[in-house]
């Protein structure tokens, strides 16, 4: 009886595996093959360092992804630490594997509130420096560093995070001494360093239809002031029940009217409990309460797991039908144990918002949902 049942099993899976298109018959597909854009991730400052080494990691992302973005290390407090002190050293590292390995590199990022080294906005006594002296520390730094890595970078994220959600600019110290024209400012200064590479303005929290107001705003500013702005980036740090897919539609709608590409810049889906409400400003902190960690042993029960392939499903089916528009896909780390998340916005939690699982796995719903294809039963 126990083996009729086996053989029964067996043959009923033959049954349902040959009912299905065989989409996958000749070759495994890498997962850049899956998709009808640059499909990129976010490589930590650890990574960078170890890049050469011929790691699983490093083997991954040159076999899987066509576009790459440093997590940390071209971040302003990074490439100039101290005034007229530039450490390129990493980065170039970076960016040459990069290009070694064929994947486009993006440049996160010129202006950002942010990772910011504290000489750059403020006087010795740490006091708001003036408008001249900001002035001119942006257009040294963008231009330096625009310059450096002319023609190994195609896309340089100018600014990034300028707009809160209920769609005012933020007052950070480039607002309070230059007023939103620090934006303007900084995409001229790309510009005039390099006009052959893309300008993006990136953000967070495009579920909010007044941030996206001002995003398409300024947009239409920055044009209508004769500068170039070629794109937008929605970071698209998510949770596995929200925002809903309606509502990034309907930012992809709003800012890409102004005829700008997208891009959607920093891809995870949370899974644990919101210890916040959605904000990635990376400020926010919570203290470690256990009851948001409820999976700290690395292994996530089957059901969320199936919920998360879904979520990243219904995603991938959005950006699919907006692919005209929408340049690249970038994951925000490789793999669970990479990911910002697990120590954002509490230290020590065990999130899973990744394709690939602590043990450099790819999650067996990650083809079918980037192809938007229906999941496997479990
Ligand atoms: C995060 C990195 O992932 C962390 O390692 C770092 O400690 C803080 O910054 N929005 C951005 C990214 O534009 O640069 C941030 O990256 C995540 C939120």
């Amino acid at each position: 009886m126990k083996h009729l049942a086996i053989i029964a099993l067996v043959l009923s899976s033959f049954v349902a595996q040959a009912q299905e298109i065989p989409v996958f018959s000749r070759k495994t597909p890498t997962l850049k093959e899956l998709v009808p854009f640059r499909l990129g991730v976010a490589v930590s400052t650890p990574q960078v360092e170890a890049l050469g080494s011929g790691s699983r990691k490093e083997k991954l992302i040159a076999r899987h992804f066509n576009q790459v973005v440093a997590e940390n290390c071209m971040k302003s407090f990074a490439l100039q630490p101290r005034e007229g002190e530039f450490h390129f050293d990493e980065a170039d590292k970076f960016v040459d594997w990069a290009r070694a390995n064929n994947l486009a590199v993006v440049g996160h990022v010129l202006v950002w509130h942010s990772q910011l080294p504290v000489w750059f906005a403020k006087n010795a006594d740490g006091s708001l420096c003036s408008r001249e002296t900001l002035l001119a520390r942006m257009e040294n730094h963008i231009k330096t560093v625009v310059a450096h890595f002319k023609g190994r970078v195609y896309a340089w994220d100018v600014v990034n995070e300028a707009i809160e959600a209920d769609g005012s600019y933020r007052r950070n110290d480039f607002f309070k001494i230059l007023g939103e024209e620090y934006i303007d400012a900084a995409f001229k200064f790309a510009n005039e360093a390099d006009p052959d590479i893309q300008l993006w303005y990136n953000d967070y929290g495009n579920e909010s239809a007044a941030k996206n107001a001002t995003i398409a705003a300024l947009v239409r500013r920055l044009k209508d002031s004769g500068l170039r702005i070629d794109g937008v980036g929605l970071q698209t740090h998510v949770r596995i029940d929200e925002p809903s897919v309606d509502a990034y539609e309907d930012a992809i709608k709003t800012i890409s009217a102004e005829g700008v590409k997208l891009a959607i810049t920093e891809l995870d889906v949370s899974v644990l409990p919101a210890a916040w409400n959605l904000s990635a400003e990376i400020s926010s902190r919570a203290a470690y309460d256990a009851k948001f960690n409820p999976w700290p042993e690395g292994r996530l029960p089957d059901d969320v797991n199936g919920r998360l392939g879904e979520r990243y499903r219904e995603l991938f089916l959005l950006f699919r039908r907006y692919s005209s528009i929408i340049e690249r896909v970038t994951f925000w780390g490789l793999s669970d144990g990479d990911s910002w998340l697990n120590d954002f916005p509490m230290a020590g939690r065990t999130d899973y918002p990744l394709l690939f699982d602590r043990s450099l796995r790819l999650k067996p719903w990650a083809r079918r949902a980037l192809a938007g294809q229906k999941l496997r039963d479990r």
